[in-house]
């Protein structure tokens, strides 16, 4: 949702200032992939859920459409970021505003920075050009514009599952909420820097182009345990949605996407009673793990005593008062 912040009076000319005279902020949060990243690129169904964190943008009045990109971000991140935002700014015909970014989420680990910031951003500028909350379909059809700058060719579950900030069984481009019966808590722990998903994904596709029947038939089990996977969420059965995940985890490992220190963590988590764990988002070298846990933050207030970077958070399911 976009919220107006301190709206200016009318114009001294009486002109309509629609969404452009007023300050805008809005959120887009980061997401974990329980089931199904990379088969998703290839047609196959992924279970997807927003997280507690995410990217806000901030719209104030301007006399053009500008971003003001964020300290600290690589030459790489801040072309990217540029040319992202140029195409969306010319899909929604360049409102008068210029929009800042407040990030809770680390970059190019994982956890949908990207497809975050394209929904947060998206918001701002549709509501700039037309002054009422924008649909979320609009969104996700112009946060999809900036994420194809971003990454190439996205299955687009990252900023699908943004803008719907739930859980969601995702397929070709379709989102489907998926309602669970408990709450679905992971921890979400860090382990270091990665390559692009763009580079993670281009070298998948080149071995699955080589050897295509072998990596075919490891796509459509990570398919099927999706499937299986989001029938328990909605039942409520976090043991053997957990099991789906350590199997979903052992796949990816097959497709050669975890390292030495994701499987580390993987082991890490399961010992310290995840029900279930796994890499989540491209893998590669590093990025991020998740551990589905019942009740996940004594687990991370231990590793964040011994340096692990981690939080937790609600996918779905009842939540308390
Ligand atoms: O960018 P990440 O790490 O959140 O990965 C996105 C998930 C992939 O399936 C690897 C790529 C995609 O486009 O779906």
């Amino acid at each position: 949702m976009t919220r107006a912040v301190s709206p200016v009076p009318p114009s001294p000319r009486g002109g309509e200032r629609r969404g452009e005279g007023k300050h805008l902020t809005a959120f887009g949060p980061g997401k974990v992939i329980l089931l199904g990243e990379h088969g998703v690129v290839y047609g196959h169904p992924a279970l997807a859920a927003a997280i507690s964190r995410g990217m806000r943008a901030w719209g104030v009045p301007s006399d053009s459409t500008s971003l003001e990109i964020p300290e600290g971000i690589s030459a790489a991140h801040q072309e990217a970021l540029e040319r992202a935002f140029a195409r969306a700014a010319k899909q929604a015909r360049h409102p008068k505003i210029s929009v800042h970014l407040e990030s809770q989420l680390p970059l190019s680990m994982g956890l949908g920075s990207s497809g975050a910031l394209a929904v947060a951003v998206s918001r701002v500028l549709l509501e700039a050009k037309s002054g009422a909350p924008a649909k979320t379909k609009d969104v996700e059809a112009l946060a999809l514009e900036m994420e194809k700058e971003f990454h190439g060719t996205p299955s687009g579950v990252d900023h699908t599952t943004s803008a719907r900030g739930t859980m969601v069984l995702f397929k070709k481009g379709r989102a489907t909420e998926v309602v669970a019966a408990k709450p679905v808590k992971v921890l979400v722990a860090m382990v270091g820097p990665r390559s692009s998903t763009k580079q993670t994904v281009g070298a998948l596709r080149e071995r699955q182009k080589r050897w295509p029947a072998r990596y075919r038939r490891v796509f459509d089990q990570i398919g099927r345990l999706v499937g299986e996977g989001a029938a328990a969420a909605r039942t409520g059965d976090l043991e053997a949605l957990g099991d789906v995940m350590n199997m979903n985890h052992g796949l990816l490992s097959a497709l050669g996407l975890s390292s030495p220190q994701i499987e580390d963590m993987v082991y890490r988590l399961r010992g310290l009673g995840a029900l279930g764990a796994k890499l989540t988002g491209a893998g590669g070298d590093g990025g991020a793990v998740i551990g589905l846990f019942r009740e996940p933050e004594p687990t991370v207030m231990k590793l964040r005593a011994q340096g692990v970077d981690c939080f937790a958070s609600q996918l779905a399911g009842p939540r308390a008062l």
